[in-house]
């Protein structure tokens, strides 16, 4: 019998916001998966750490790039396709075996997480379990204590990955907006949320729920901003 490919969402960043039921399965995990930037031990792994059992087997997968290479470079597609290949590899030697795997993401798996590449090339073969997560987002605007929609509000989750236009284009449209994916983008929404008027009324978490997250008036916040950034735009424009 195959092992079973369990992906469960830790949540922002603080391990008291990982689920009870997420807490259960990574106690009980004999092998668990987490992906990390070179030389960091890993986002999910340090909110997870808590709970993961000492005698653990971890399967640690180090991304070859993060925001260092644009997600419109051609090697970017061809580097990072061979990355989840050989992630999932690794992977179905141990679920072929019959020995489950635990693997870690960041907020919600199915929310832009890196966990899903892994379940698109796996959960066909294997029995798959996802347990849902905190997203990022909710961590942030609670963190920032930012009620962000409301009755018939629209709120529009951006990656900021997305060229100049089209993200002006989307900014027109709606109410409410999360802006993640920021790093090297942070100049080209800078322009977008000026140009529409807009950069007094929004707000930049970064690393929301850590010990070290910092919340400033978008206007404040850094020219490159860390990965684990967003910035939030609050909708709530017809308060009852
Ligand atoms: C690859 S996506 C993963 C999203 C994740 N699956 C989720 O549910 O939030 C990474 C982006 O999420 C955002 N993010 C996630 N957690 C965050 C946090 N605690 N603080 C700030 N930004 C965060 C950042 O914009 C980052 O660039």
């Amino acid at each position: 019998m195959t092992g079973k490919l369990v992906i469960i969402g830790v949540g922002p960043g603080d391990p008291e916001l990982l689920t009870v039921k997420a807490a259960r399965h990574i106690a009980s995990a004999p092998i668990i998966a987490y992906f990390c930037a070179a030389n960091s031990a890993g986002r999910a792994y340090m909110t997870a750490k808590a709970y993961i059992a000492p005698d653990a087997h971890l399967l640690q997968f180090v991304y070859p790039f993060t925001t260092g290479v644009a997600v419109t470079d051609a090697r970017y597609m061809r580097e990072i396709r061979e990355f989840y290949d050989h992630c999932a590899r690794e992977m179905a030697v141990h679920l072929d075996e019959g020995r489950d795997v635990t693997l870690l993401c960041e907020g919600d798996p199915f929310l832009y997480g890196s966990a899903m590449y892994l379940h698109d090339r796996l959960s066909e073969r294997f029995e798959s379990e996802i347990v849902p997560g905190v997203t990022g987002m909710s961590g942030c605007w609670s963190a920032a204590r930012l009620p962000m929609v409301h009755g018939d509000d629209i709120l529009t989750v951006l990656p900021c990955t997305l060229s100049e236009a089209r993200l002006r284009q989307l900014t027109q449209a709606g109410d409410a907006f999360v802006f993640m994916k920021l790093g090297r983008n942070m100049p080209k929404l800078r322009r977008v949320l000026t140009a529409l008027g807009l950069a007094a009324s929004a707000i930049y978490v970064e690393h929301g729920s850590r010990p070290q997250q910092r919340i400033v008036p978008f206007p404040e916040a850094p020219e490159r901003a860390p990965y684990f950034s967003m910035v939030l735009l609050p909708g709530r424009k017809r308060v009852r």
